[in-house]
This record gives structure tokens, sequence and C-alpha cells, in this order.
């Protein structure tokens, strides 16, 4: 048997092969704005009052507060509530990608003992005007959301054109199969290679800097592109929604979402429903990561169908049907890197195409990364968007970082290749204490604390610069580094507080809590805020009538609802001390709500521990037992810091030489994100994410027919994600970093960082274990072969 891997090819500095891509440029979007209003106008800046809470809870690794309600099954999910009188949905799903639907013909299915109805465009309830309604939250400017059941048109294969409705699921599931469709096809594309030449140009997200010549005048040049394929979401939990008919056009709507007043606001807009009669409950989300951040159509059929039946309706959808949802959309990307023979960059070039459906513009900003990374002072970047037959594209964890980076990164290892330089080093180089878009300092950037602990822990220096040096036994060992780079956002947020006298508090939002460990840091913040144990703080969210959140998205929820609890505790806070004060002989007379925290059911003076009052007295004495605070908070970005999280990624994969499979042996990542408020919640985060980094680099890809525009793979047997076989040692790092700027708690985020630069690292260990550079994600064995 030969060896599978060929010799490193020659250095090639061939950069005139493709025109420079002349896209729009616009100022100052970063990679995962554009989500709409409510997320960019960010007013009033967060006035806390907070004196340094007791951290007695806050960065320790508390367990989930909600972890044995999952594990027993206490916590229901969408498909699981019980309600009486509940009818059972199947959906029937085109089996064309484009054209009109002539004809369907249920006749057969009506006949089957238990089916109660089925509907169809022509005989549902009444809809808005697809572009009269509320779009949602997450819907890009462009086109208009999809709706189930609108018209006759046919956009992608998978699309659900019926739902036939019965007292049974398997009734329905049989019904539907009996349900005759009759089309009109029409040529469609579903192939980004074919769809390329007719993509059209996004404003991009970062102004052109410098002098387009640098790259040609590069003493050093790089120049690849760079593939990643379709990846479906694939959450533990599949799209459900169980709705009640509470009469009079009331609904209830236990929904899979990432945010219930984004889908309230969405079903009242689609059929004209009074906001106070739609509710929607969402206390428990089996992985969402994206996929929930827009209202998917099982709620709209859910809620359409219990309309129409005047009951209770549950849709859920089959693990293939999940395929025919949002998706991460398949790119190109290509990469030129011109540099000094230092090794510090003199030209970045950037240009992204990627893919979305016919009828939404939907895309992220792939190219921000590159901008804002490294030092240079010359930069290009163009995006385009190629229409295919499809649903629209959706976020998927990390949107645009995960694969833009990936892009930028593996350049970054061919140009460390072409200098002969260490990879690591080549970062350090060009370094930035700046976002390099808009030139402004960071609030924090702690990346140089993560090279050196994740090399240290790691042990880079070790390393043989030469691919196809190191070997343990069969296998080629390879080591590899990138870094990561996310946003540290955060959103309005109103949370409301209510202390009982008895020492137990309430606190809610409205936000959700997607496996994160929201319930966890929530109770938290607030038991530290409020001086009572963990056990006395109740969590309420997931709910459309609690106080007005934000999805949960863009690892934007920890900082605004931990900011939010400071803000609404301090007016508990005030509250209190308001009745401490007026006691007889109070020993907090004078005293400012600076100068107190609440610590052991106590308002204790900082100054002096032994100037104290009950809570319990000082509500006594104000004549309340119970007290309730309802705050607003907003974040002010002061328009002179960049806020972004980091991360420096070491991994070492084994290829076996003779078969050339892959093995992800170590990975360690170090990450710095502001003040960590759970150990363990904090290091799940950052340890799924690398997991996830290892299905982006070597298992996860939609494959479509392209004849007949459809999935292939449509399961989680032929979709590969990684398994525990796949996972092995994962160390994660949190590099301290204070923030003071960012918002007061100085919380930025951990949602997304995780998977951030794991693809890029895994690909360039490769690459150092075989001497093979693959460029198209992701990197299976035959691509080694060829
Ligand atoms: Mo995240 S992709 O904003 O759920």
């Amino acid at each position: 048997m030969t060896s599978f891997v060929t010799p490193p090819p020659p250095q090639t500095n061939d950069v005139s092969r493709r025109e420079v891509l002349q896209g729009a440029v616009g100022a100052g979007a970063l990679g995962y704005g554009g989500m709409g209003a409510p997320f960019s106008a960010l007013a009033d800046e967060q006035k806390s009052q907070a004196s340094t809470p007791m951290t007695r809870y806050i960065g320790t690794a508390t367990s989930r507060v909600d972890g044995r309600d999952k594990v027993t099954g206490a916590a229901k999910y969408a498909g699981e509530f019980k309600v009486p009188n509940l009818a059972y949905a199947s959906i029937v799903s085109s089996t064309i990608a484009k054209g009109r639907i002539v004809s369907i013909d249920f006749s057969e299915a009506m006949k089957v003992g238990g089916v109660i109805a089925v509907l169809t465009h022509k005989n549902r309830p009444a809809m808005a005007d697809n572009d009269k309604a509320y779009k949602d939250d997450v819907a890009p400017d462009e086109g208009s959301p999809f709706r189930p059941l609108y018209d006759d048109k046919i956009m992608f294969d998978g699309q659900p054109i019926a739902i036939v409705l019965a007292d049974e699921w398997e009734t329905a599931r049989f019904a539907a199969s009996l349900v005759r469709v009759e089309y009109r096809k029409e040529a469609h594309v579903t192939d980004l290679e074919r769809a390329r030449k007719d993509a059209f140009a996004l404003e991009a997200p970062a102004k052109p800097r410098g002098d387009a010549r640098a790259f040609a005048a590069a003493a050093v040049r790089h120049e690849g592109e760079y593939f990643v394929p379709i990846e479906h979401h694939n959450p533990m939990e599949l799209y459900a929604s169980t709705v009640t008919w509470d009469g009079d056009g009331k609904l209830t709507v236990y929904d899979k979402t990432q945010g219930v007043q984004n889908v309230q606001r969405y079903v009242c807009g689609i059929f004209d429903l009074k906001s106070d009669n739609v509710r929607v409950i969402s206390p428990f989300v089996g992985g969402a990561f994206g996929s929930g951040l827009r209202p998917q159509y099982q709620v709209v059929l859910a809620s359409l169908s219990a309309l129409a039946l005047k009951r209770a309706v549950r849709v859920v959808l089959t693990r293939q049907q999940m395929y025919s949802l949002g998706y991460r959309p398949a790119m190109i990307q290509r990469i030129e890197l011109g540099a000094k023979a230092n090794g510090t960059l003199d030209a970045i070039t950037h240009d992204a195409t990627t893919v979305t459906s016919q009828y939404e513009d939907f895309h992220r900003h792939e190219t921000t990364w590159s901008a804002l990374l490294y030092k240079s002072d010359t930069a290009k970047y163009t995006h385009k968007l190629a229409r295919l037959d499809l649903p629209t594209s959706c976020d998927m964890r990390g949107p645009s970082a995960t694969t833009g980076v990936y892009a930028l990164e593996a350049a970054m290892d061919e140009l460390a290749v072409a200098l002969k330089l260490d990879p690591l080093e080549l970062r350090l180089r060009c370094y930035s204490d700046r976002d390099q878009i808009t030139g402004l300092p960071f609030s924090s950037k702690n990346l140089r604390e993560c090279y050196r602990q994740g090399a240290e822990a790691f042990g880079w220096n070790k390393r043989n610069p030469e691919p196809r040096a190191m070997r343990d036994g069969g296998d080629l060992v390879g080591w590899g580094m990138a870094t990561g780079v996310w946003e540290a956002l955060q959103v309005p947020i109103t949370v409301r507080v209510a202390l009982t006298a008895n020492g137990h508090a309430q606190v809610s939002c409205a936000t959700s809590d997607i496996g994160t460990g929201t319930y966890t840091i929530m109770a938290q913040v607030a038991a530290d805020m409020l001086g009572l144990p963990l056990e006395s703080i109740d969590i309420k969210l997931g709910d459309s009538t609690l106080p007005q959140s934000p999805v949960e998205g863009g690892s934007w929820i920890a900082a605004s609802v931990s900011n939010g609890i400071v803000t609404t505790c301090d007016a508990v806070r005030e509250q209190l001390l308001g009745f401490a004060k007026k006691m007889p002989n109070s020993p907090l007379a004078g005293a400012t709500l600076k100068d107190v925290v609440l610590a052991d059911g106590k308002i204790v003076s900082t100054k002096d521990a032994n100037r104290a009052v009950s809570i319990a007295d000082a509500m006594r004495h104000g004549g309340m037992d119970r007290i309730e605070q309802e705050k607003a908070t907003t974040f002010k970005n002061d328009g002179k810091h960049a806020q972004n999280t980091h991360s420096a990624i070491f991994a070492e994969v084994k290829v076996d030489e003779q078969i050339g499979v892959i093995r992800v042996t170590r990975i360690v990542s170090a990450v710095a994100a502001g003040r960590i408020l759970n150990a363990k919640t904090a290091h799940s985060q950052v340890m799924g994410g690398v997991v996830w980094g290892m299905g982006v680099a070597l298992h996860e890809e939609t494959l479509i027919d392209h004849n007949f525009g459809r999935v292939m793979n449509a399961n989680i047997a032929e979709y590969h994600v990684p398994v525990n076989a796949d996972v092995h040692d994962i160390k994660v790092i949190f590099v301290d970093e204070q923030d003071d700027i960012v918002n007061p708690m100085g919380i930025k985020g951990l949602g997304e960082i995780g998977i951030v630069g794991v693809p890029a690292a895994i690909a360039n260990a490769i690459y150092h274990a075989t001497g093979k550079r693959v460029r198209d994600l992701p990197i299976t064995l035959d691509k080694l072969r060829r």
C-alpha cells in the first residue's frame, strides 16, 4: 500500500489568477451586527450603584440549578407538555425544489380513521400578507420570511406544503403518506459552484485601507481559496411546538425557541392576534445554537392548526425535516496575505461568497474578523451572496467567525510556512492592541496571555517545525494552532426581582436558557447581590409574559441579564435601605446606597460590618412582607473601545499513515472573556465549542443531490458529528481578564468563542502531520489521499 501523503507542494506566490472582486464598502458593521434595531440602539448607559457584592457564588464551579430536573426528566420540553384534547400533526413535505403546486389530493388521507383534517395553502385559516406582518427579530432586511402553507409556490425541497391532523401521531403520519401532490416543476440551482457567477456584492463591513498594490509588492505572499460546506443544525431536541386553543382567539404556545417574545410577536403578526392573546412558553431548550433564533415553521403550523381546529395541536418535526430549516451557509473564501520577511503583515485581502435562499438575503460578515484581528496597514474585503433554491441560511454557533476565522487562520499558517516562521511567533508579530477596523483600543484584550498559557500547557516549544517530522508508531503527529475572536455584546433587558421577608427571592426575565446555564448564572448573581443562599433564589424565564428580553444569542445574554439583575437588585437594596434608615436609632443612618451591601440576610455597611439591619426587620418596619422591583438595563458602548473576546487554540492530531484516519488527540483552548461567572458551566461551554469545532474540521457536511436539489444525508447516521470516541483530551484555560469598561460586571460571554479557531487549529495540525494542505472542509481521509 502506498502512503496517501504527498510531499508538501512547493510554495507558490501565484496571485494573479482571479480578479479582485469589486464590492460596495461600508463602515463599522460587526460580524454579527445587523440583527435589527432592538440590538443596535443601545442608548442609555447602565448606571450601577452596586458596591462590590460578596462573591460567594459568582465565579465558582456551581452545578446547574436545573441539572436535577434535566436528568430526571422533570424539565419539560416543547413537545412534552401534557395538554388536554391534543391533536397530533404530520407534515407533508415538497418533493421538488422549485415550482408550483398544481393540486393536493388528500381524499385518501381523510378516509383513515382518526384523521381530523388536512390543511393546505387552499383551506388554511387567514394569514397576514408576507410583506405586512412582523418579520422577526433576526430576519434580514431584504426579503420576507418563509411561511408554511402561504401559497402554491415551492422554494425548496422539503418545504412543508400540507399538515395532516389526527387523534394519534402514528395515524397522522400514515395518512400523510397518502396525500398526493401534483407539481409544475421549474429549474432549480442548489450548487454554489454554479450560482457563484451570479452572486451579488453586499456592503462590506470594513472599508479598504492602505494601498491596493501592497499585496503584489509584498516580499512573501500567500493566496488560497478555502471552502466550507453547508452544515445543518442537529440539536438533540427536534423542532417542536404544542399549542393550546384557549378560546376566543387565545393561544398558549409551547415552543422550542431562543426567544419567546420574538415568537410571540411573530405569531401575533401572522394571524393578526392581539399580543395579550398569545403567550409563548419555553422553559427548557434541548440545544439550539442559532437554529432557534428565528421562529421556525413548526410554530406557524401548530398555531394555524390550533386556530383551525379550535383545539390543542402538537407539531414535532422528524429528524429528516430538520434538514429543511436553516443551515450554516456554504462558502468560498479567498484570502491573500502579503508579509515582510520579518513576519509583519503588509496586506490582507478577504473575499467571501456565501449562500442564502431566493427569498431572503441572509448573511453575516465573514470578512470582519480578518479586518479587525491583525495589524496590517493595507487591507481589502468583498462579500458576495449567492441565491440557491434552498431555505434561507441561518446562524450557527459563532456565525461568520467559525468560518471566516477558519479561512484567515489556515491562511496565516500557510504564510508562516512560506516565511519559515513558527505559526505562534507570526501571530505575535502581527498582534494588534487596536481593532484594525476602527483603530480603537480594546476594552480589554488578553490574547497575549492566551497564547502564552495555551502554548505552555500544550508544550508548543517542543514542536518540530518540519511537517511529517513527528511520529507515534504508525501515526504521523501534527501540532497546529490558531487564534479565536468573537464580539462582547450586550442588549437591553428588563429584570424583575420579588423579595419576601422570609428570605426568598424570585428573579424573572423572558430570556431563554438554551442549555448554556442561564438559570444557574442568574441564580448565582442574584444570590450574591441579595445576600441569600443559592437555594433561596427561584429563577423564572422562557415565558413571553415575563419582563422584556431579546433572543438568547450572540453570546450576549450572560452579560446582559447579569448586569440587569444587578440593576434591579440595586433598586431592591435602595428600598430596603430606605426602610432601615427610618428605623429608630438605625445603625445605617446616613448610609448611602454605595455604602451598603446585602449579605447573610442583612443590610450591612461596607465600612463597618457591625452596622447592619436584618432584611426581615427592615421590611417589617416598612410594613412590607414582599417587595418587588422591575428595572430595564441598557448598555452604552462609549465609542472609544472595541469589545471582543479572544482565544488561542492548540491542537494535536494523529494521522494513521496507511489509512489516513485522523484523530484529534489533544486540544488546549485558552480563553480571555472577561469575568467568568461559573467555572463549571463556562468550562462546559468552551469544551462543547471545541467538540463542535472538531466536527466542522473533520465531520460535518450536508450533501445535496443537485439533480433533485435534495439533501442526501438528512439523518444523523449519514450526517456526521463528533461522538464520544472522537473526543480525547480537551483542556480549557480561562485567562484572567479584568474589564471595567465593557459593562459594570466585566462579563463578555462564552457561548461562541469556544468554537472559533478550532477548525483552523486542527486543519493546521493535519498539514503539520502530513505535509498535505486540505483547504476544503471537512478534512476527510479521501482528501488526504488525493
Ligand atoms: Mo447563537 S448562533 O447567536 O445562538
